[in-house]
């Protein structure tokens, strides 16, 4: 959809992007909540025609913007969220607390007292947020509701991670800090009897987006129920368990910067869907539940936004070298530090198009080079029509993991972010200031 509508029309949900460039200023994060809502649809419907039970709990951290999140609320999404900020920002976002879980590592008193207090599940990640959770909730005279966050044991699982190829995935899962380690998970399970303001409701474990193989989420998916099956008895009288994949589905466009292997499709979401709870139903056949009173939920983050966000940008001065080797730079009001691109791209997989003239006559060779004192070389030897100043250039997909990786190198402001959603075209966050930049220093 995205990919269609920028290239073919220069426009996202049936507005030019040249003239939001211009009204909103650039650089400038534009999000389609027509992308979105499409996105959303389509996860539903996959997974929900595989599963009768089924949550899509958006993972806040791949789009933390309260406009992007306030519209998944409205569409009835659930919510996974890392620390205090996020908490802050689905709170923000009008996310119901019952529908938010608390992920995460090294939670403290204070996450932990306001989960319990909201009634906002806590993901366990430790025996010590175990017992910590535990005190707290008595402490506030209640019962707080939980997950095991497990590690799965993938050792049948030979294939290798698409951030690094030559370390297997089986391994990196392992080895990564998150989930509780398997011998600890053995000491609270020991200990679970007397951890009486604790109420367990299911069991969650993410993998990441190490493989679009689909034998590989089959196999994590039997590793889950194989794990979650050893620790059924602790559940209490919980009518529909949950099973929690997390996130790590690859978008259709896969432009992940840090993935180093993008090779091959990317699976649909029905085909994700189908083989995933064709696993699942098989690995809870000896569970004590009938498959069906499970509730499945998934956590996606780029597989949802990546590809709903453009990347607006102007073309502020030209250059020439008309000696020797002819080269020409398109001098851009954005950076490398606003795109999350760290030196040189050997194969950006963003895709630069100029909105502001015909894509047919992209036949002049620029490398565009952004605003800081790096080499900001954002792509190099780009066809594109022969640019004038003021050009509009749209860089996509910028929808997960961009915007909140932004940084203040120079001293730049972040850019601002838009949401075109239903033909209206509205500003949702601020472009920062230069007094921004600097509001947290100390003048003595
Ligand atoms: C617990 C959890 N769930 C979901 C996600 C989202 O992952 P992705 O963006 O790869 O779908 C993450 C990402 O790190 C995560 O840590």
């Amino acid at each position: 959809m995205l990919l269609h509508e920028v290239e073919r029309e220069a426009s996202l949900g049936g507005v030019s992007l040249t003239q939001v460039a211009r009204e909103f200023g650039t650089p400038l994060f534009v999000f389609s909540g027509d992308a979105l809502r499409a996105r959303v649809d389509e996860f539903v419907t996959a997974f929900g025609s595989e599963w009768p039970h089924f949550e899509l709990m958006p993972s806040l951290k791949a789009c933390p913007i309260i406009g992007v999140r306030a519209l998944l609320t409205q569409l009835d999404c659930g919510c996974d969220v890392f620390g205090p900020g996020e908490l802050e920002g689905a709170l923000r976002a009008g996310v119901p607390p019952s529908r938010i879980s608390v992920n995460g590592s090294i939670k403290d008193q204070e996450i932990i007292r306001k989960a319990v207090g909201l009634g906002a599940r806590i993901v366990i990640d430790s025996p010590r947020e175990a017992s910590l959770v535990n005190r707290i909730a008595k402490d506030m005279s209640t019962v707080a509701r939980v997950m095991l966050r497990l590690k799965p044991d993938l050792a049948d699982v030979q294939a290798t991670s698409d951030f690094a190829p030559d370390l297997r995935i089986a391994d990196l899962t392992q080895r990564i800090k998150y989930g509780i380690p398997n011998s600890e998970l053995d000491d609270i399970a020991a200990l679970w009897s007397t951890l009486d303001a604790i109420q367990l409701v299911g069991f969650h474990s993410h993998m990441g987006r190490h493989s679009k193989d689909l034998a590989v989420w089959q196999g994590w998916v039997s590793a889950i129920a194989k794990k979650l099956l050893t620790l059924e008895p602790l559940l209490g009288d919980v009518e529909s368990p949950v099973v929690n994949i997390g996130g790590g589905f690859a978008s259709a466009l896969d432009a992940d910067l840090d993935v180093v292997n993008r090779s091959g499709q990317t699976p649909s979401l029905p085909e994700f869907a189908t083989a995933i709870c064709q696993s699942l139903r098989e690995g809870l056949s000896d569970s004590k539940y009938n498959w069906s009173d499970w509730t499945l939920e998934i956590e996606p983050g780029r597989g949802l936004h990546s590809d709903t966000g453009v990347h607006l940008t102007t073309v502020r001065n030209l250059k020439n070298e008309r000696s020797g080797t002819e080269q020409r730079w398109a001098e851009v009001d954005t950076s490398e530090v606003f795109l999350d691109l760290h030196g040189v791209p050997d194969e950006c997989p963003l895709h630069f198009r100029c909105v502001s003239k015909r894509a047919a006559d992209a036949t002049t060779h620029y490398d565009v080079v952004g605003l800081t004192c790096n080499a900001e070389m954002l792509s190099l030897d780009t066809a594109l029509p022969e640019l004038d100043i003021g050009d509009v250039l749209a860089i996509y997909p910028t929808g997960a993991y961009i915007e909140p990786m932004a940084a203040n190198f120079n001293a730049l402001p972040r850019p601002g972010s838009v949401m075109i959603d239903q033909g209206k075209v509205r500003l949702i966050k601020h472009h920062e200031t230069v007094d921004d930049v600097f509001a947290r220093d100390i003048i003595e």
